[in-house]
């Protein structure tokens, strides 16, 4: 859709990543980092100081207790750990439940691993995930689960009481779960991040994924990090020492210091509800029916009284003919599952937002 986007001079709603630049002060700290000498290979699970800030992180918001020393893994984003806590703990024959729609990397990194993928749709219409059909999912090779709040595509957030379900389904099994947890500071109407870290029964078998790139508008130096108790830790690292052994150094001695202050992360949910909202009114004029978007930077749409079209091919008339690209959310679907909803991503300029929504109300 972005390459689309650019052959129709479209504005690009489609791809997931800000359009603005990151706080200027971020940049300053990589600069004096690489000045500073900070050049060399780091140790294989990070620079010591920045996963004990990443540690202090989580105790302080979620009140769990991670060692930096044996819990807290710096990766080459969040796709990294995915595919490496997916490597390190799922072996042939094994299978791995994915609540669909989900992020396009989980299934081929199973089917990498040697696992199958075994698809349970989040309920249509509100993507909750259905827990009878997440029960009726579990079998003897089931080996793990992964989850994604808040979510992509949808923009659904997972409550305290979905987390305690699925604590409870766990409880008795031995399965572990990878938590997604990316868009963790992007959460809105006073709702908090529910972080697995929160939940003892669910943590103690879990690896938390999160990224800077979100968190910080800066998408493309694919830092982030992974925290799990000791013993999964261990599995983890022995393939990531293998696969990118250490990841760069000055941005990370960067990230350490920017850290320091939490209004950038505190801030965040503030700052994308106020682009939620502007994006909102100017679609609300439109006949494109609004779905909630609880949390990312996200705003799914239903199309069925716009246009007759199909998902995919809807994304590619909005493109060509209204110019403002988004995404289609069958894609998010093994089987091109098709609702007429599409996705929206608002972490634009205003100006951006608006030339889209000047478009938008042509329809
Ligand atoms: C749900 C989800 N997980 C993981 C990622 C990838 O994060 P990173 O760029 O840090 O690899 C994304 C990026 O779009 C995402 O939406």
């Amino acid at each position: 859709m972005s390459a689309l986007a650019f052959q129709h001079k479209a504005v690009n709603l489609g791809q997931g990543f800000p359009d603005f630049a990151c706080d200027p002060a971020l940049v300053d700290h990589v600069t004096q980092a690489m000045q500073a000498g900070h050049n060399q290979y780091p140790p294989m699970p990070g620079v010591p100081q920045f996963r004990q800030a990443i540690a202090e992180k989580m105790q302080a918001l979620y009140g769990r207790t991670y060692s930096a020393a044996d819990e807290i893994t710096i990766t080459a984003g969040a796709t990294q750990a995915i595919i490496t806590a997916i490597l390190a703990t799922v072996h042939p024959g094994d299978e791995v439940i994915v609540l669909e729609p989900c992020y396009d990397s989980y299934v081929p990194n199973i089917e990498l691993a040697g696992g199958t993928a075994v698809r349970v749709p989040l309920t249509p219409g509100t993507f909750r995930p259905d827990f009878d059909a997440i029960a009726a999912a579990i079998g003897t090779k089931t080996r793990a689960i992964i989850i994604n709040t808040p979510h992509n595509p949808s923009a659904t957030v997972w409550s305290s009481q979905d987390m305690l379900r699925l604590q409870d389904l766990l409880a008795p099994t031995n399965i572990l779960l990878i938590s997604d947890e990316v868009y963790e500071h992007m959460v809105f109407d006073g709702a908090q991040h529910e972080s697995v870290a929160r939940y003892a029964g669910l943590a103690e078998r879990s690896f938390i994924v999160s990224s800077f790139g979100k968190t910080y508008h800066v998408t493309g130096w694919k830092v982030g990090f992974v925290a799990a108790p000791a013993a999964l830790m261990a599995e983890f690292r022995k393939v990531h020492q293998y696969n990118v052994f250490t990841v760069n150094t000055p941005v990370q001695y960067a990230l350490t210091a920017y850290m320091a202050d939490p209004a950038p992360y505190r801030d965040l949910s503030a700052f994308y509800q106020r682009k939620r909202d502007l994006f909102r009114a100017g679609l609300s004029k439109t006949r494109l029916r609004l779905l909630p978007s609880e949390g990312s930077y996200f705003q799914c749409v239903d199309i069925s009284q716009v246009s007759d079209l199909g998902e995919a091919d809807f994304c590619k008339w909005l493109t060509s003919e209204i110019g403002v690209a988004a995404i289609p959310l069958s894609a998010f679907y093994g089987n091109g599952f098709d609702q007429r909803v599409v996705r929206f991503c608002f972490a634009k300029q205003d100006a951006t937002l608006h030339a889209a929504l000047e478009r938008l109300q042509a329809l």
